[in-house]
C-alpha cells in the first residue's frame, strides 16, 4: 500500500509538473490570439512597408520639455525566418538639426549588419573609400538591431516563448497588465484579447540613466490569418519617441503572374516576337549555328552593360568557346530560356538555368539599347516564370548588382524578395 501510495503521489508530481505555469499560459494565451502556433510557424518570409516618426526628447528646448521632432521616414523590408536575416530600405527626411534626406538600406544577418548608402553626415573611413558608398554596422548598432527586429516580429517572438516555455518567467504587472519576462524582454498582456500589448526592454541612456524603453502595440490586423499589430509606439521612459506605421504586411510572398500582363501581349505591343531557345535550337545544325553566331554578339554587347565591378573584355570569344560557354552548357535550360527577336533577329534574351537541386537562376537578362524601356525585359522574365511554374519550380533566383536599377526595378515588381548582399573580391595580378 506503502509502496502504491509513493507511486502515486510521484505521479501526481509529474502531473503538476507538466501543468503550464500562469505565465506559459498567458504566453499560449497570446499565441492562440494571434493565430495559432500552426500559422504562426508557417512563415518563413515576410515582407513589411510602412513610416515611421521619430522625437528627440533630449532635445527639448527646456530640460524635460517637449521632445523635438527629428524626422520621418519610410521603410520596405523583407526578413527570412530560415537564415534569421532582414534587408530594410529607408528613406530618412530629418527635420532636425537641420533638413535632409538619407536613402539608405540596412542588412542584418546573425553575424554581420551592413549599411548600403548614405545613413549619416558623419560618414566612417570605409563608407567614403566603398563606392557606392557602404559600411559595416558597428557591434552596438547590430546588437541594437538584432533586439529590435526580435521585438519587432511578435508572432515570432511568441513562438519562441511558447517553445521554450522554461525561459518564461514572472515579471512585475506592466502598467496594470500581467507580464512575463523572456530573453531579456518584458512581455506585458492584454488582459481582454490576450494579445500582447507592450515590450519592454530594460536599456541604459547616457543622460538618464537606467530607463525603460517600451513599445506599445495597437491597431491589430488580420494577414492570412495571424494577426499583426500595424502600430507601434516606442517610449522611452514613458515618453514618445518612435511611431511606426505598418501599411502592408505579407507573409511568404509568391510571384502571382496572374497580376500581369499576359507576356506575349506585351511583346506584341512592343513587336517582337518571344520565343524559346528550344523553339530556336531545335531546327537543322547549319541554321541552328548560323543563328547561334548571330546570337553571340548581341548577347556579348548586352551582357557589357550590365553594371560589374570589372568590365567585360570588348570581344566575345572565339565561336566554339563561347558556343560551349553560352549555348550548350548546363548554365541554359532551353525552354525558360526566353529570346526577344525583331523580325527575326535577336533584340533581348533572359538565359535561365534550373540547378540539380530543382532552383531556377536567371544567369543573364538584357535587351538590346533600342529595344529598352518597352516591357520586353518584364515580357521575357513572365514568359520564363510561366515555363518555370508550370514545372513546379518553388524558387527562382538571380543576381542583380546593387546599382542596376532597371533589372532591380523589374524584379521588384516581379515579387523577388532580396537576400542578404554577396560582396565580391578582387585581386588584380600586375
Ligand atoms: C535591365 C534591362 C534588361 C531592362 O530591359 P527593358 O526591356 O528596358 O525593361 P522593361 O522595359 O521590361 O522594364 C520593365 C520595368 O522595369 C523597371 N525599369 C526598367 N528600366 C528601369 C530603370 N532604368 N530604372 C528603374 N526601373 C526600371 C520598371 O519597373 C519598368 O516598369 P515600367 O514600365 O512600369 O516603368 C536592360 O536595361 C538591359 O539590357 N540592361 C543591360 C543588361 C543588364 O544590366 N541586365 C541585367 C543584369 S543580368
Amino acid at each position: 500500500m506503502k509502496l502504491a501510495l509513493a507511486a502515486l503521489s510521484s505521479a501526481l508530481l509529474l502531473v503538476s509538473c507538466t501543468v503550464p505555469t500562469i505565465e506559459q499560459n498567458l504566453v499560449n494565451r497570446a499565441v492562440g490570439a494571434m493565430g495559432g502556433a500552426e500559422r504562426l510557424a508557417a512563415v518563413k518570409t515576410v515582407t513589411y512597408k510602412g513610416s515611421a516618426k521619430y522625437w528627440e526628447p533630449e532635445q527639448s528646448d527646456v530640460p524635460g520639455g517637449e521632445a523635438r521632432f527629428a524626422n520621418e521616414s519610410s521603410f520596405e523590408g523583407f526578413i527570412d525566418a530560415a537564415s534569421r536575416s532582414s534587408r530594410t530600405d529607408w528613406v530618412r527626411n530629418f527635420a532636425y538639426p537641420a533638413p535632409r534626406t538619407f536613402t539608405f538600406s540596412e542588412v542584418v544577418t546573425p553575424e554581420a549588419g551592413y549599411v548600403l548608402g548614405v545613413d549619416s553626415n558623419g560618414r566612417t573611413a570605409q563608407s567614403m573609400k566603398m563606392n557606392p558608398p557602404a559600411h559595416s554596422m558597428s557591434g552596438q548598432r547590430l546588437a541594437t538591431s538584432h533586439r529590435e527586429l526580435r521585438r519587432a516580429g511578435t508572432g515570432a517572438l511568441m513562438l519562441a516563448m511558447s517553445r521554450n516555455p522554461d525561459r518564461v518567467l514572472p515579471a512585475a504587472d506592466l502598467n496594470g497588465q500581467r507580464a512575463v519576462t523572456f530573453d531579456g524582454y518584458i512581455v506585458a498582456f492584454d488582459s481582454a484579447t490576450g494579445l500582447p500589448s507592450r515590450i519592454r526592454t530594460l536599456d541604459y541612456d547616457n543622460i538618464w540613466g537606467d530607463v525603460n524603453y517600451d513599445v506599445v502595440y495597437a491597431d491589430w490586423k488580420d494577414v492570412g490569418g495571424v494577426k499583426v499589430p500595424m502600430q507601434r509606439r516606442y517610449e522611452l521612459n514613458g515618453r514618445l519617441v518612435q511611431e511606426v506605421r505598418l501599411t502592408d504586411v505579407q507573409w511568404n510572398p509568391r510571384v502571382d503572374a496572374s497580376k500581369f500582363e499576359d507576356p506575349d501581349e506585351i511583346a506584341r505591343r512592343a513587336g517582337v516576337d518571344l520565343v524559346t531557345f528550344h523553339d530556336k535550337m531545335g531546327g537543322a545544325p547549319d541554321e541552328v549555328e548560323a543563328f547561334q553566331r548571330e546570337l553571340l554578339p548581341v548577347i556579348w554587347e548586352l551582357a557589357r552593360d550590365v553594371p560589374a565591378p570589372t568590365p567585360m573584355p570588348a570581344q566575345p570569344p572565339p565561336f566554339e568557346v563561347a558556343r560551349k560557354m553560352f549555348f550548350e552548357g548546363p548554365g541554359n535550360d532551353p525552354r525558360s530560356t526566353i529570346l526577344a527577336l525583331r523580325d527575326g533577329r535577336p533584340v533581348g534574351m533572359t538565359a535561365t538555368m534550373v540547378k540539380e537541386n530543382g532552383a531556377a537562376y536567371t544567369n543573364f537578362t538584357g535587351v538590346a539599347r533600342a529595344e529598352r524601356g518597352k516591357g520586353i525585359a518584364l515580357a521575357m522574365k513572365l514568359r520564363a516564370l510561366r515555363e518555370l511554374g508550370a514545372r513546379g519550380v518553388k524558387l527562382f533566383g538571380t543576381t542583380n548588382d546593387e546599382s542596376n536599377a532597371a533589372m532591380r526595378g523589374i524584379n521588384k515588381r516581379l515579387g523577388y524578395v532580396p537576400e542578404p548582399p554577396t560582396t565580391m573580391y578582387e585581386k588584380r595580378f600586375s
